[in-house]
Formats: structure tokens, C-alpha cells, sequence
């Protein structure tokens, strides 16, 4: 794999970079990955600000490579969260879900390098404007929560290529090698993969939960909950609770009020399969393993050597 723009932005050696992901990318995912030549991210959404805090200082301890926090901008602690990762000058900043003219230009002025997550050319083309230093386009097949679009990985990258400048990272339903090297053909400079990365040893999700995704096939996901906040999950107990409920026609409240709280905790990290949520991708129908994050990470540029050679025959 050659260095690009990306590798460039993050001083990291492979273009391959380990989702943000709640209840599952603590320190010791981050830090394997990243030890491994990829970007780990720590998935501040489930974390306390001193669980955070913690977080980032076991993983410097864990390397010295460069690795980021994703902070989905919902988070009630926001200012505390963004002051510990200044304090603690982790040097890339992911944000999700929310406005990226909020913190974009506070952390930059701090030396921190922001990358914005989006689903649609539009909200990509604002993140530019606000002065982030890449993008990460996220597809329908992504796990987690998602745009309402329902647009796919293999037409979301080439339409916002068409139109960004800044370097741009490709998420949703990328599994292996194979994949990477597509959404860079479709324009890419990185691909973020989340789903492939639960299935690892040093992922923080329950056993229960990892067990799921190496049991899942094609189809065993769904994007649901467009009302509140659109999350692709697997069709558990708790999914068909909510198909249900939509029977009946139910307002906002009745689904926020099935939806309750901790429901997320319950699933990734309790592992209770029937009445968690269990966010995970499409491409969970691919994967067969849990491995150690070091091993994702040797097949993914492996398979991705392999692939060109195999596209090179065409
Ligand atoms: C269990 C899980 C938790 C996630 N949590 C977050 C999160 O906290 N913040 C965020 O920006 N994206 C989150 N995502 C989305 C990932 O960051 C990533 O973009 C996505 O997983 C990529 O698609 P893939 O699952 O097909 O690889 C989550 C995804 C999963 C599977």
C-alpha cells in the first residue's frame, strides 16, 4: 500500500483506519491498531469524560503512534470532553453527528488535526467549508447510526469525490482488502472500517455480542428508529419489538419510550441479545472470525495486495 494524502495527514503507514465505535474501540483496540501501522480511534460516545480521560492515557501508554478520539457531538459532557482531549493532546479528532462549525476551528487552533463523519455530498461539502482536514463518507450499509437517505457506499463515494477536495474516507460495508482497494477505485484515500473491527479480540463488546456478528449472514441487519436517530442493528428480540410497535403507527414518543435508555450498553457490552441493541453492519454477513486486531489488520493489506494483482488481470 502507497503512502497518500492520508497516510501523510495522520503519519500512520496504511491507509486503513479503525472506526470510532461505542461500547467497542476502547485503548486497546485503538492502540493495537495503530501499533499495526493503521489509525485507531477510541469511541468517546459511551465514555464519562474520566473514562475517557483514562482511555487516552493507557493508550499513549500502549504506543507511540499517532491515534484519534471520535466524539459524536450529541454527548451531553461535550465541553469536558473536548477539554480533556486537549489537555491530553491527542493529535486527530473525529466528530460525528452534530454541526462541524462548533469545534473545528477551536481544535485546529490547538494543532489537532478534525476529521468530520457524514452521510450525503451535502453535509460532506459543509464539513469542508467548515475547515476540517478530511471526510468520512459513510454509507447505508454502515453499522451504527447512519443518514436517512439510505445512500450506499458505492454511490456515496464517487458523488462526493466528484465534489470535494479535501482528502476523503470511505465507510460502510468495507470487510477486507478487497474492499478498501474498491472504494479507493471509486475515489477514496482511506477506508474506515467498524463492523470487521468488533469481531476482534481486543474489542470491548461483550463475547456475547461478537459471537452474533461471526453468526450473522446476508440480511440479518436493518436500519431502523428513522424517527429518532436512524441506527442499523441486528433483528433481534428487541428489533422485533420495535417492527411491532411501527404496526400500530407510533408517535416519537412511544418509540423513544421502547427505545428507553441504555439499551446500546445493554446489547454491546452486556451482551444481553434479546432486549439490547446490537449496532453492527451489513458486512457482519462476511466475517467468520474474532481475531487479534493485529491479524485484521495483516489480512486487510494482504488481501488488498492480492486484489490488485487480480484486478490487474482484467
Ligand atoms: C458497534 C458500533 C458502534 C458505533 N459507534 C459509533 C460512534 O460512537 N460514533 C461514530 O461516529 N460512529 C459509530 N459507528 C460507525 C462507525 O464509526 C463506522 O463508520 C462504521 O462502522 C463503518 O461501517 P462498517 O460497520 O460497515 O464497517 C459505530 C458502528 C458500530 C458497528
Amino acid at each position: 500500500m502507497a503512502q497518500n494524502r492520508i497516510t501523510k495527514l495522520f503519519d500512520i503507514e496504511y491507509p486503513i483506519i479503525q472506526a470510532g465505535m461505542i461500547w467497542a474501540s476502547g485503548w486497546k483496540l485503538a492502540s493495537e491498531v495503530s501499533n499495526s501501522g493503521g489509525l485507531g480511534i477510541i469511541g468517546a460516545g459511551s465514555m464519562y469524560p474520566e473514562i475517557l480521560q483514562e482511555h487516552i492515557q493507557k493508550c499513549k501508554q500502549a504506543t507511540n503512534k499517532p491515534f484519534a478520539v471520535n466524539v459524536p457531538m450529541l454527548y451531553p459532557d461535550l465541553e469536558q470532553i473536548m477539554e480533556i482531549i486537549i489537555k491530553e493532546k491527542v493529535p486527530i479528532v473525529f466528530t460525528s453527528a452534530g454541526n462541524p462549525k462548533t469545534w473545528t476551528a477551536h481544535l485546529k487552533s490547538q494543532g489537532i488535526k478534525v476529521v468530520h463523519v457524514v452521510s450525503s455530498v451535502k453535509f460532506a461539502l459543509k464539513a469542508q467549508e467548515a475547515g476540517v482536514d478530511a471526510v468520512v463518507a459513510e454509507g447505508f450499509e454502515a453499522g451504527g447510526h447512519n443518514g436517512r437517505e439510505e445512500t450506499t457506499t458505492f454511490t456515496l463515494i464517487p458523488m462526493v469525490k466528484a465534489e470535494l477536495d479535501i482528502p476523503l474516507i470511505a465507510a460502510g460495508g468495507i470487510g477486507n482488502g478487497a474492499g478498501i482497494l474498491a472504494a479507493m477505485v471509486l475515489g477514496a484515500d482511506a477506508a474506515q472500517i467498524g463492523t470487521r473491527f468488533v469481531a476482534s479480540e481486543e474489542a470491548s463488546s461483550h463475547i456475547n455480542f461478537k459471537n452474533e456478528v461471526v453468526k450473522a449472514v446476508e440480511g440479518d441487519t436493518k436500519l431502523t428508529l428513522k424517527e429518532l436517530a436512524p441506527v442499523r442493528m441486528l433483528k433481534n428480540k428487541f428489533y422485533q419489538d420495535i417492527e411491532t410497535l411501527y404496526k400500530s403507527s407510533p408517535s416519537k414518543e412511544e418509540l423513544q419510550e421502547l427505545l428507553g435508555r441504555a439499551r446500546a450498553k445493554k446489547g454491546m457490552f452486556e451482551g444481553d441479545l434479546e432486549e439490547g441493541e446490537l449496532e453492527i453492519g451489513q458486512i457482519s454477513g462476511l466475517i467468520q472470525d474474532i481475531l487479534p486486531a493485529h491479524k485484521i489488520m495483516e489480512n486487510l493489506i494482504s488481501e488488498f495486495e492480492q486484489a490488485k494483482i487480480n484486478v490487474s488481470k482484467l
